[in-house]
Parts: structure tokens; C-alpha cells; sequence
């Protein structure tokens, strides 16, 4: 259980924010990591985030490979240049990402179902590499609905190990409190996890308090 793929339902909800607070972790206790975030689209400040938490050692292009300037879908952005990238380039990509000891983070584009070539998405790639899906969805109103939608459409063998992480936002809403609890009738809860928002940013300070909401997510 040693590559962990961070997915999500939507752009934008907090999947470099984990892989980096993830990165750091695994840093500070001296566990061996790669951090990758294959596609980039519409700038590679992600694959420079994942640059940092590894303390700048890993080349950017050995992290993040393809990348493109306008913000689509990869599938889409490399269509557009007349490029075809396949799920066998990325699959040997990831292979030689992996540690020989240690955790391969990978940071997925968009969400679940995002095209990334033209026959594939991160739905496939967390199959064939066997990974553990991290699933991120905002703590927000429409995330039962939305945490679902993505869990149900995760590959069952993976299913059975992944996680979801709800990612609080800087104010609460009506939602807020009771989402966790109302998703639990429908995930496991022990594979439920929240975490705060960070008002200091993702490169503050990690508290004991993260510090073991983050230890937990990898148990
Ligand atoms: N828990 C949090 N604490 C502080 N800021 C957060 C948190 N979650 C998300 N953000 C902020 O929200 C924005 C989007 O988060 P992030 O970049 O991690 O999303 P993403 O899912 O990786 O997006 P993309 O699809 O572009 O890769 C960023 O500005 C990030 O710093
Ligand atoms: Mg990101």
C-alpha cells in the first residue's frame, strides 16, 4: 500500500494542499517519498509546490513530465497541439517515479474522470497501479452528493482502501458541521477525514494536531 493517488470530485479543492502537507510528513519523520503530479495544466506552480516539499532535490521535469498553458483537461490541451500521450507512457512514468523504498505520492489533474489521454483518466491509472485513492472533496454544501459520485465511481479493489478527505473551507457553512456524520451512513467512517483549513497557509507551521490527522490518513 505504498502508492497513493490524490484525487479529487473537482479542480481546485485541496489536492496539492494534501500531497504537500503529506510530503512534509512524510519528510519530517525520514520516510523515503517521491511526490509527482504527472499533467500540469495552465502553469506548473503544483509541480513547483511538489518541488519544494521535496526540498528541491527531484528535477521539476522528473516530477511533472507533461504540461501545457491553457488551463483544459490534459486529454484536451494536448489534442490541441496535436499530441497523444498513452496510459502505457504514464504507467512507465510512475514506475520509475517509485521509490525502492517508501511512498509514491501522486497528484492526479482535475478530478476522477478528467481525461488525461485519449482512453484514460485517473480511474485507470489508480487501477493498474494498484494505488490507494486519497479523495478530496471541499466540506461544503452538495458534498455528500458529490463524495458519492466519486467513491462510487472508484475502482472496487481500490475502493475497499481508499480515503476521503473533506477540506474545510476558511468559513463554515449550514453544511459544515454535519457533513462527516451524514457521509458516514454511506462510507466507512474510520476512512473519513477532515481536515482543517490553513490560515497560515500549506508551508506554516504543522501542529501535533495535523501533524496526526495527517499520520492517520496513511495508517
Ligand atoms: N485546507 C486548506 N487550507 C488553506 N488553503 C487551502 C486549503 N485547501 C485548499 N486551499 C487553497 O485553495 C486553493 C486550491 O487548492 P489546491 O491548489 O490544493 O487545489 P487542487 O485540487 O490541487 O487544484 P488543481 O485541480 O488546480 O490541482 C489554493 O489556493 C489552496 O492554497
Ligand atoms: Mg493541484
Amino acid at each position: 500500500m505504498d502508492t497513493w493517488f490524490i484525487t479529487a470530485n473537482d479542480t481546485g479543492v485541496g489536492k496539492t494542499v494534501l500531497t504537500v502537507l503529506l510530503a512534509r510528513l512524510l519528510d519530517q519523520q525520514g520516510i523515503p517519498f517521491r511526490a509527482v503530479k504527472p499533467f500540469c495544466s495552465g502553469g506548473r506552480a503544483d509541480a513547483r509546490a511538489l518541488h519544494r516539499a521535496q526540498r528541491r532535490q527531484v528535477p521539476l521535469d522528473t516530477i511533472n513530465p507533461w504540461h501545457f498553458r491553457p488551463a483544459l483537461a490534459p486529454a484536451v490541451a494536448a489534442s490541441l497541439r496535436g499530441q497523444v500521450i498513452t496510459q502505457a507512457q504514464v504507467e512507465s512514468f510512475l514506475h520509475a517515479s517509485h521509490p525502492e523504498t517508501g511512498f509514491l505520492l501522486i497528484e492526479g489533474a482535475g478530478g476522477l474522470l478528467t481525461p488525461l489521454g485519449p482512453d484514460f483518466t485517473a480511474r485507470e491509472l489508480i487501477r493498474d497501479a494498484r494505488a490507494t485513492p486519497l479523495v478530496v472533496c471541499s466540506n461544503r454544501l452538495g458534498v455528500i452528493n458529490q463524495a458519492r459520485l466519486v467513491w462510487e465511481a472508484l475502482p472496487p479493489p481500490n475502493r475497499r482502501r481508499a480515503r476521503l478527505i473533506l477540506m474545510d473551507a476558511p468559513k463554515p457553512d449550514s453544511s459544515t458541521k454535519t457533513n462527516l456524520t451524514a457521509l458516514s451512513s454511506h462510507i466507512d467512517p474510520s476512512r473519513i477525514h477532515r481536515l482543517p483549513w490553513l490560515f497560515q497557509g500549506v508551508w506554516g507551521p504543522m501542529d501535533c494536531k495535523l501533524m496526526e490527522s495527517l499520520s492517520q490518513l496513511l495508517r
